[in-house]
């Protein structure tokens, strides 16, 4: 079959908003798998296999194999911080990895230093590091990014950049119809320095699309979830994904909710706690910060275990999510789910989950998939919103301004996953979402 997609010739450049405990993690786990000491587990770029064809004529081919993913090797990384440790140092203040993983590795994690961050202590107040750029306006945030990245992109000889956010969950910043609808608006808004309405995230999403960058977001801000951003990708013709990567207790939620669906048993209450004591812990502890992320955490259910469809099964059930800063834990953190079901007659049963992962962990195969993967969508032409990267966010972006659903249930999510990479390898997509 002929793949659609222009060829991933050259250097990739992988910039991360934020150098700490994901992006340490990640960067470090390239490096190893790339001097052959580790190996990339959790990711489906470098493991999965899809099938292609049907009957006799079917096989399973790995994402490689049906279009062109970009190679470790071509990888170069970047970042910006608001603190000025290098990806070794971020590596070991993170202690998501043991010494002996991270030291093989040591001097080219060392070259990686921050970038100085478009940053407002106001969008997350426990944050005084001093790595900061100086600038009057939010559009100045946006020119002095955009400098960064094309210096980035010079200096590393790459021919493709794909910018994602793996920084602090800033502050929850509601979509404003009279800012963020158009990008219009929104360029005037950053114009005049409206520190309200544009959260610096938005400055570094303007700014690699802009650039002729894709965006990934993986917090749960509103960045790039509103009109005026899908227009600005749009106008540069590149994709944007978010948000929030789905990890540990959201990827065992829309896992799990659709055993009790398919199952047709009721549910009565689903009450999701978590401890965890890394700074991403410790950014959440605050109410405002923690909102942003409660929103993106309860939207999962709702879009699988669906009232409207099932009222006698789903209407009115009871859906708590929490986040506990608790420093012993460190990443390892810690969920408990404890789900209230219904079965024949309406008679209760409980089932409880305890998850005891690691965060940093779940989320560096993510970030890698998520970077190949829109840097994959780019150079097929594909722009806007990528729907088909969902199975990896916890709360998936979709155009809600015209009604549309997001899809949470994972097996439909990797369904559009596996038919947008046979799409794009010029193979039939031929399961339908149900
Ligand atoms: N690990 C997971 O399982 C998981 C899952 C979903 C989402 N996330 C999100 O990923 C993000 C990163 O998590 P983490 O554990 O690496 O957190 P972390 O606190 O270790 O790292 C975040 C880094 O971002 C930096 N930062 C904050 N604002 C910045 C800005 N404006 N510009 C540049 N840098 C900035 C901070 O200084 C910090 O070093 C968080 O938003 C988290 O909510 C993580």
């Amino acid at each position: 079959m002929e793949s659609k997609v222009k060829p991933a010739e050259g250097k990739l450049g992988i910039m991360v908003v934020g150098l700490g405990a994901v992006t340490s993690t990640f960067m470090t786990g390239v490096l190893m798998a790339r001097k052959g000491l580790s190996k990339p587990v959790g990711s489906m770029t470098q493991y999965d296999k899809i099938r292609v064809g049907k009957g006799t004529d079917k096989k399973y081919l790995s994402y490689s194999e049906i279009v062109p993913i970009a190679k470790l090797d071509d990888i170069v990384f970047g970042a910006w911080d608001v603190y000025p440790a290098n990806a070794f140092q971020s590596a070991m203040y993170a202690e998501v990895l043991k010494e002996k993983d991270i030291i093989p590795v040591k001097d080219e994690l060392e070259k990686i230093v921050p970038f100085t961050a478009a940053f407002d202590k106001n969008f997350a107040k426990r944050l005084d590091g001093d790595n900061v750029k100086q600038c009057a306006t939010r559009w100045d945030m946006v020119e002095e990014l955009r400098a960064d990245i094309r210096k980035f992109k010079a200096d590393n000889n790459c021919s493709r950049i794909v910018v994602a956010w793996a920084a602090s969950t800033e502050i929850y910043v509601a979509p404003n119809m009279e800012v963020h609808d158009t990008l219009e608006h929104l360029e005037a808004a950053m114009k005049a320095n409206d520190t309200v309405n544009i959260a610096p995230s938005m400055c570094y999403a303007y700014a690699a699309l802009a650039e002729g960058a894709p965006f990934i977001m993986g917090a749960p801000n509103t960045t790039v979830d509103i009109p005026a951003m899908w227009e600005m990708a749009e106008k540069t013709q590149m994709p944007i994904a978010g948000k929030d990567f789905k990890t540990g207790q959201t990827l065992v939620k829309s896992g799990f909710a659709p055993i009790i669906g398919t199952r047709c048993l009721g549910l009565n209450g689903w009450f999701s706690t978590n401890i965890l004591g890394n700074r991403d812990g410790l950014v959440l502890d605050e109410p405002a910060n923690f909102r942003t992320k409660e929103v993106s955490k309860l939207s999962t259910l709702e879009s699988i275990l669906v009232a409207d469809n099932q009222p006698d099964l789903y209407t009115d059930y009871y859906h708590k999510v929490r986040i506990n800063y608790y420093p012993p834990r460190n990443d390892n953190k810690e969920g408990w789910d404890n789900i209230d079901i219904f079965g024949w007659m309406g008679y209760p049963m409980q089932i409880k989950i305890n998850f005891l992962c690691r965060d940093s962990i779940l989320a560096a195969p993510l970030l890698l998939d998520l970077c190949l993967l829109s840097d994959l969508a780019a150079r097929a032409g594909r722009s806007g919103i990528q729907r088909f990267l969902s199975f990896y966010l916890k709360a998936p972006m979709h155009d809600y301004t015209q009604n549309e659903e997001p899809v949470n249930h994972l097996f439909q999510q990797y369904t559009m996953l596996k038919n947008a990479i046979r799409e794009m390898g010029g193979y039939e997509a031929d399961e339908e979402i149900d």
